[in-house]
Formats: structure tokens, sequence, C-alpha cells
């Protein structure tokens, strides 16, 4: 009786467990009618944000880009790139007509937790004294005596542009918090430290991750229209239509057109599928009420999500025993790339999944049932973010009438895509692409390409420091 009794109970909690799974799947659900609808408000806050300042949650940034590098791009560049948990510097030989990108070096370096919520000092020094030691490292020497060496610079948060190589920052996202940066030039902040480490370089160029995403898929491929950034914060630039940007006051571009960052992580609409894990990590979050559609989609956040779905199960319906494992109450600890690696488990035993509940939340003892329903939890979390990636680059499809065969003519449309969610986390990346056919439909579906770019934004960013360079005017005898 006391066998039969434990075995009750236990089906009691195993049942209350799956009622918390079939909300989830419920309040995650991306049918493609729903997805229609996003893409739609997609569309329809491009227009908003393009009409006026303020006019959306999308910003709708003027970039200031308004010629795609051509592939005559020539010498010596330097690229800083910053917006994740690393930062990246790298130097590029530009081979000039036509002939390519040449040497390309580049180092790595992680960004310590505490420069990101501490001061723009900080911060800007420590990239510098990078930065010059890299410079040091240059073999060949500077090719161009008595110049400065130019720099690209990637900085991967919302900026209102002043110039192409200027601009002010509206606020951070992805974990940065640095009160004192805010509303600065962040060139100017850049600069500032470049001289206090005593390096002579001049940056041209300020380009968010997504325009330079653009700039080097474009190089590569005249077919590149828009990039899209599916890493630790997610974001979308295109081309637009000039003419099409009621709010821009500058003076016409001579090709008639302008790169335009989104910011689409700030996107919201009634038609997302947000549930009370997403409310309270956006309540809990550094950036409250900002970013709902990054929060729902990129690598900083569904691991924390998945976080947030196991610990109510292990209070509500002890899930992993009478004892709520402490770990799990750790906002951040288990990371996207864990969920990755669990989702991914193919191992008969799950085996994947039984040690990365060891390793990060000491979590022991797990039958092949729990596991089996955590692979499930990672599928719903990713799966709604993928479709609802897809949804939105629908939504700039149709914003440039490239959705359907009639208006596009049968062109062809090449996106390009970055991030290390889309390239390591290949579930989400099959589910991004294969719902984008879905919803592009057959006749279409084979002129709209993905094109993975490996790093594009840090060449991006090298590509448009040589096209603005200030040396261009006055070429050498
Ligand atoms: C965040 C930033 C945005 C960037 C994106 C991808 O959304 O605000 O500027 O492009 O992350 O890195």
């Amino acid at each position: 009786a006391a066998v039969v009794r434990r075995q009750m109970w236990k089906s009691g909690r195993w049942a209350k467990a799956m009622a918390i799974v079939n909300e989830l799947e419920d309040k995650c659900g991306t049918p493609i009618t729903r997805l229609r609808h996003v893409a739609e408000a997609m569309t329809v806050e491009m227009h908003a944000g393009l009409a006026s300042e303020g006019g959306s949650k999308l910003k709708m940034l003027v970039s200031y880009v308004d010629n795609l590098p051509t592939g005559d791009e020539e010498g010596l560049f330097y690229a800083l790139d910053l917006g994740g948990t690393n930062f990246r510097v790298l130097r590029v030989h530009l081979g000039g007509q036509g002939k390519g990108v040449g040497k390309q070096e580049f180092q790595e370096v992680s960004i310590p937790p505490h420069l990101m919520t501490g001061t723009s000092d900080a911060l800007f020094d420590y990239i510098a004294e990078t930065l010059g030691k890299f410079v040091a490292t240059e073999e060949e020497g500077y090719p161009f005596p008595g110049r400065d060496r130019e720099l690209g610079f990637t900085f991967s948060f919302p900026v209102n542009q002043t110039s192409i190589a200027s601009g002010t920052l509206i606020r951070w996202t992805k974990g940065f918090s640095i009160e004192d940066a805010i509303g600065e030039d962040v060139v100017g902040e850049l600069t500032k430290a470049l001289r206090r480490n005593g390096l002579d370089m001049q940056v041209t160029a300020l380009v968010n991750d997504t325009v330079g995403t653009l700039a080097s898929g474009r190089y590569y491929n005249p077919d590149v229209i828009c990039a899209v950034i599916l890493g630790t914060g997610t974001n979308a630039a295109y081309v637009e239509r000039a003419n099409a940007i009621p709010k821009w006051h500058g003076p016409p571009p001579s090709s008639g057109e302008m790169v335009i960052n989104m910011e689409w992580g700030n996107f919201w609409s009634s038609h997302l599928p947000l549930t009370e894990y997403d409310l309270a990590l956006d309540t809990e979050s550094l950036n409250p009420g900002e970013q709902i559609f990054e929060k729902i989609i990129s690598g900083m956040y569904l691991g924390e999500i998945l976080r947030r779905v196991l610990l109510r199960m292990a209070e509500d319906a002890a899930f992993f025993g009478d004892t709520v494992p402490p770990k799990l109450k750790i906002p951040f600890i288990l990371r996207t790339p864990d969920m990755s690696a669990m989702h991914h488990d193919e191992s008969r035993d799950l085996e994947v999944v039984g040690k990365k509940l060891q390793a990060i939340l000491e979590i022991s003892n797990t039958s092949l049932e729990a596991r089996k329903v955590i692979i499930k939890l990672c599928d719903i979390v990713a799966t709604r973010g993928a479709r609802l990636s897809s949804a939105g680059i629908l939504g700039i499809l149709k914003k440039l009438e490239r959705d359907n065969i009639t208006a596009s003519g049968g062109q062809k449309s090449v996106i390009a895509l970055d991030g290390g969610l889309f390239e390591h986390y290949m579930k989400f990346s099959a589910s991004m692409e294969s719902t984008l056919k879905e919803l592009l439909g057959e006749e279409i579906a084979n002129s709209i390409v993905i094109e993975r770019s490996n790093d594009g934004s840090g060449i991006g960013a090298a590509l448009l420091a040589a096209s603005h360079s200030t040396y261009l005017q006055a070429p050498e005898e």
C-alpha cells in the first residue's frame, strides 16, 4: 500500500509538472497565422519609425551609410568590434579593384564583467590598451607614412548617428549598463581613450554590427539587401530608398539609398506570444520594458527563460525532488550554449542533459523521463524564438515588396546572417530557415536566400573605414 501511495503521490507531481509544460507550450505557440500578424506589425512599425523620430518602438536609425562597398576599397585598415561578451580587434588588407580582402588578422578578448557596468573611461581604456598591443604586432609596418591609422568602429548598441563617424549612445542593451556613457559620442569616448594610451588612430566609420554585416555581405554578393544578427542580442539592418525616409532631413544621398539600423530587438506587438516567465525576466532585467523582441529570441535570454521554467517546476511540482536545487535560483546561471547542448543530445540515456544538470545546477539522478521533458522545454523556447525571427525577416521583405514574386519580379534577395546563436544552435537555425520557407511559400522561396556571414561585422567596418578614409581626397603622388 505504501508503494502504491508513493506512486500516486509521484504521479500527482508528474501531472503538475506536465501541466506547466503544456501551458508553456500553449503560450509559446507560433502558428503561421500568428507569425503573419507579427510580420505585418513589423512592416507597420517600420513605416512608423521611418516617418518620424520616436514614431515607433522601432527606432529605424539612419546609419549615414549611403554607399555600400564596391570592391575598390584599398589599403590597410583596422576595425574594432564591440557589442557582446567579447570584443575583437582586426587588421585587414584590402586589395582594391575587385581583388578582395587579403590578409586578415584578428584578436578576440573577453570583456571583464565588471567593465560592462562600470565607467565609460574604464571600458574604453581597456579597449584602447588591447588595440595598442595589437597595433604593435604589425609586421610589415604601416604602409602610409605620415598618416594616422584608420579604424572602423563596430559598436552594437542603439546610437543616434550624427555623421558616418560620430553618434551618441541612446541606451545600453544586452547586459551593459554604463551610466556615464549614455548621451555621449562614443567615437569621442574611444578617441579620448586612444589618446590617453598614446595611440594616433582615427575612427572614420562608426557602425552597428548589422550595418557592418550588410556592408561585408554586399562586398561579396551584390544581391545582399539586408543583414540580421542572431547572437547575444538580435537586430536587423537593410537598404532603404532615401525618399521612403520622411524623417530624414539631411542632403539626399547621391545613391538614392540609405542603410537603416532597425534596432528590431525593441520591437513589440500585441501578437507576440509572451509568458509569465518573459514578463518576470523583463521586470527583473537591467532594461525593463525595453528590447522585448530580443528578450524572447536572442542568446542572452533563451537559457534564462529555460531556467525560470525549471525553477517553477521545481517549486510547484517538486520536479527535482523534495527540495528546490539552490543553484536553480541564480539568474543567468543556465547559458544558451548549455541549453543548446542539452537540446542536441541524441544519446540514448540523454547523458549530456544529465551532465549539464549536474555540472551547472548540481542536480543529480534525474530520470530519463525528466530529461526528455527538459529537451521538450528547450524545444518550446528555442522554436518560438526561431520562428519569430523568421516573422521579423518576412516583415522586412514585405516592406521592400520582395515577399511575392509579382512585386519582386523574381529578383534575388539575399539576407546576410551572423551571430553565435544562428551559427552554433543548429536546431534554432534549422527552425528559422524552414519557417521562413514556409512563410514565403514555394513560388518565391527560391529567390530568397540566407547567407551565413562569418564575422562580417568587423570586415564590414574596415571596408566602410576605407571608403570613408579622410585621406581619400588626397591620394599620394
Ligand atoms: C542589441 C543592440 C543592437 C545590436 C544587436 C545585435 O539589440 O541594441 O544594436 O545590433 O544587439 O548585436
